[in-house]
C-alpha cells in the first residue's frame, strides 16, 4: 500500500496532510525520515509519527444506544447523524448493521467489517430483533396470533414472517422478528389497526444493548459478542 493512503487511514489524515507530515519529515520508516508518499509499504511496515509507531488497526465492531432525533445515515439535510456521536478515526468508514428510524432509539450497531453485517442483516440468516413497542390504542388480544401468521404490509406481495409478541402492558409489547423490511414494526401494527408511539430496539441476535450505555453512548463490541454473529457458532 501506499504510505500515504498508510498514514491516512492510521492517524485518521486527509491526503494533503500526510503529505504535509511527511514534508515536515515527521514520518519515519525502518528509522529513516521519508518524505514521499507515493513508496509503496507493507502493511505491517516499521512506521512512525513523531516517534509513536503507527499501525493499521483491524475490523472495528461498535454498539450504541442510539437516542432519538439522530438518523442512521452518513449525511442527513435536517437531522444529525449517528456518526457524529463516534469519537473515532476513520468514522466515515465504518456503516450501520441494521438502521434504525431517526424517532427509533437502542441498540445499533457500527461496523466496517461488511461481511459481518451482511450475517447481521442479510434475511436468509434470519437474525432475531427484539423491540420495545409503545402503541397509541391499547394492543387487541389477537394481535399475537396474527403477528405469528405473519400480517400483509401494505406494498409488499407476501406476509411478514412469523413474529412473536408479549404484552407487557395495555399499550407497551415486545415484538420479535427475524427480518428487516423498511419500517417493519411500524407498518406492522399499521396493519392491525395501531400506531406506534415509540420504539426501542434491546437485542440483535444474542447482542443484548449494554445497559450502562446512556443514549448516545457507544463502546466496541467484545470478541465473543463479534463471534456471535459468526458461521460457527
Ligand atoms: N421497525 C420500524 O418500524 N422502525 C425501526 O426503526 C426499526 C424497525
Amino acid at each position: 500500500m501506499r504510505l500515504d493512503k498508510f498514514l491516512c487511514e492510521t492517524v485518521g489524515v486527509t491526503r494533503t496532510q500526510a503529505a504535509r507530515l511527511l514534508k515536515e519529515k515527521r514520518i519515519t520508516l525502518d528509522g529513516n525520515i521519508v518524505k514521499s508518499g507515493a513508496i509503496k509499504i507493507a502493511e505491517d511496515a516499521d512506521v512512525e509519527f513523531d516517534g509513536a509507531a503507527l499501525k493499521l488497526s483491524g475490523p472495528r465492531y461498535f454498539m450504541m444506544n442510539k437516542p432519538e432525533g439522530y438518523v442512521c445515515s452518513h449525511e442527513d439535510a435536517s437531522n444529525p447523524t449517528v456518526f457524529v456521536l463516534l469519537e473515532e478515526v476513520n468514522a466515515e468508514k465504518l456503516h450501520i448493521a441494521g438502521r434504525l428510524d431517526c424517532d427509533t432509539t437502542g441498540l445499533l450497531l457500527l461496523t466496517d467489517d461488511g461481511q459481518w453485517s451482511h450475517r447481521v442483516t442479510s434475511p436468509k440468516h434470519k437474525c432475531d430483533k427484539t423491540y420495545r413497542v409503545w402503541l397509541d390504542d391499547p394492543i387487541e388480544d389477537d394481535v399475537a396470533e396474527q403477528f405469528a401468521e405473519g400480517v400483509m404490509l401494505r406494498g409488499e406481495d407476501a406476509e411478514t414472517l412469523p413474529a412473536q409478541m408479549t404484552v407487557v402492558d395495555e399499550k407497551e409489547v415486545l415484538l420479535t422478528i427475524h427480518e428487516g423490511k423498511y419500517h417493519q414494526v411500524k407498518r406492522m401494527f399499521a396493519a392491525v389497526g395501531n400506531r406506534v408511539v415509540g420504539l426501542h430496539r434491546e437485542t440483535v441476535g444474542a447482542l443484548v444493548l449494554d445497559e450502562a450505555l446512556e443514549p448516545g453512548e457507544y463502546r466496541l463490541l467484545t470478541a465473543d459478542e463479534v463471534a456471535q454473529f459468526m458461521p460457527s457458532k
